[in-house]
């Protein structure tokens, strides 16, 4: 099956994804994991966004940045019933170079390919970038979209640290920005009538079905937790192996205990630690403290709750065994996502039928979801790869995406939307 690209324009007046995509390419390229490494007010985020306003200049559409960190760039004056349309232009550490950007990428795109037909929305259509939606600096996904929502208390959010223990406040005003702008903005969102947020696809689904494109039926539940084992530090030399209390090999028999309580959960569940921090983190020293930052997906909001109750009841029990001490601290929560059906399927619609697929990873579409209209469009991914240098999509599939995301922005600011 093929999607027809109706709103492609054949003279190209517009420059296409792939050559936006080239656009960024140099930008926050990550010299020790490979890809990219784009993180909230980096310098690689700031020369993101100064990309993102000069080329919604170019298209004609005026840029504002709202209270937490977001940018719009609208076509037309900002009113009601807005169409946005977007995805975020952070990364993970080394990450893919299309999971977020293509989204944006796209919407510009869709935009440029309708002004070149000439078409007129009835409806101020608007393009946003949202900010640390990875939330690999601040360790809060979505992070952009919580606040705006009110999902996630601002006062809470200026205490994290990133790494290397600057705090989201510094950060922010070090970056001349005003921290009492921080919160929700029910008036931003209460003008969307409607959000679509396009993105690569983080699995092999479609590449299996051999199709270019899919819309999403739900995000799967997930949350982090970070786990910390606290031990005794002492010498590598003269300190015996018996009567060691080592967090490192607590953290590790603590690791076995989660990938062993996600199996036990069955085929849906996920568990996995892709981030460690031992302290002090010397070759010859035994660790005081041992960190670990978890993640847990399933189907149902209770089933992570009870993947999560065995993992930590297996972790204690192996922390414990090294005489070290656990404790733990929930770091964000994100509740099953059911897409608006109505919207969903009039996109699925007018895309000449695509699947709905459900999806394991989070997305800004997701914490939008219960207050406005909202729907995913997504485009294949040969390998499935994602969060990883080896995520991808064909040229062809990304031109595809944009041209029917163009459709679906007619669809929907058009007259008589
Ligand atoms: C973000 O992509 C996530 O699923 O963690
Ligand atoms: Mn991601
Ligand atoms: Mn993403």
């Amino acid at each position: 099956m093929t999607v027809r690209a109706r709103s492609g324009v054949a003279d190209r007046m517009s420059p296409g994804v792939a050559s936006r995509m080239a656009q960024i390419a140099d930008i926050g390229r990550d010299p020790v994991r490979g890809g990219y490494s784009r993180h909230l007010l980096d310098n690689a985020d700031l020369a993101l966004r100064a990309w993102f306003r000069r080329s919604a200049a170019d298209l004609g559409l005026e840029v504002e940045q709202d209270g937490n960190g977001n940018l719009w760039a609208w076509w037309g004056v900002r009113g009601p019933q807005a169409v946005a349309t977007g995805s975020h232009l952070d990364s993970v550490p080394g990450g893919g170079a299309y999971d977020g950007p293509l989204g944006v990428v796209s919407a510009l795109e869709a935009v440029a390919h309708l002004q070149a037909a000439g078409f007129v929305p009835s409806r101020p259509v608007v393009v946003v970038a949202f900010a640390e939606e990875e939330g690999s600096r601040f360790g809060l996904p979505c992070l952009g979209s919580r606040l705006l929502s009110g999902a996630s208390d601002p006062e809470a959010v200026r205490a994290r640290t990133d790494r290397d223990g600057v705090t989201f406040d510094e950060a922010w005003r070090a970056a001349g920005l005003d921290p009492a702008t921080l919160g929700a903005e029910p008036d931003r969102l209460a003008g969307l009538g409607a959000f679509v947020e396009l993105h690569v696809e983080q699995g092999r689904d479609l590449e299996d079905r051999g199709m270019p494109l899919a819309v999403a039926s739900a995000i799967i539940p997930h949350g982090r937790w970070r786990l910390t084992v606290d031990g005794e530090g002492n010498h590598a030399g003269t300190t015996p192996m018996a009567g060691r209390r080592d967090p490192v090999v607590a953290l590790a028999a603590a690791i076995l205990a989660v990938r062993d309580a996600a199996v036990a959960a069955g085929p849906a569940a996920r568990a996995t630690i892709g981030r460690v921090q031992v302290t002090p983190n010397g070759t010859n020293v035994i660790a005081s403290r041992a960190e670990a930052w978890l993640d847990i997906r399933a189907e149902a909001d209770e089933d992570v709750r009870a993947q999560l109750a065995d993992t930590l009841a297996r972790a204690e029990a192996a922390v414990a065994a090294e005489e070290c001490a656990l404790s733990v601290t929930e770091e964000s929560f994100s509740p099953i996502v059911a897409f608006d059906a109505a919207l969903t399927d009039r996109i699925a619609a007018t895309l000449d039928g695509v699947p709905a697929i459900p999806t394991g990873a989070g997305h800004d579409a997701g914490i939008l979801a219960p207050h406005v209209p909202t729907a995913m469009i997504f485009v294949r991914n040969p390998s499935g790869v994602s969060h990883a240098p080896g995520e991808g999509a064909r040229d062809e599939d990304c031109e595809t995406g944009a041209a029917a995301l163009a459709d679906v922005l007619r669809e929907l600011a058009g007259a008589g939307a």
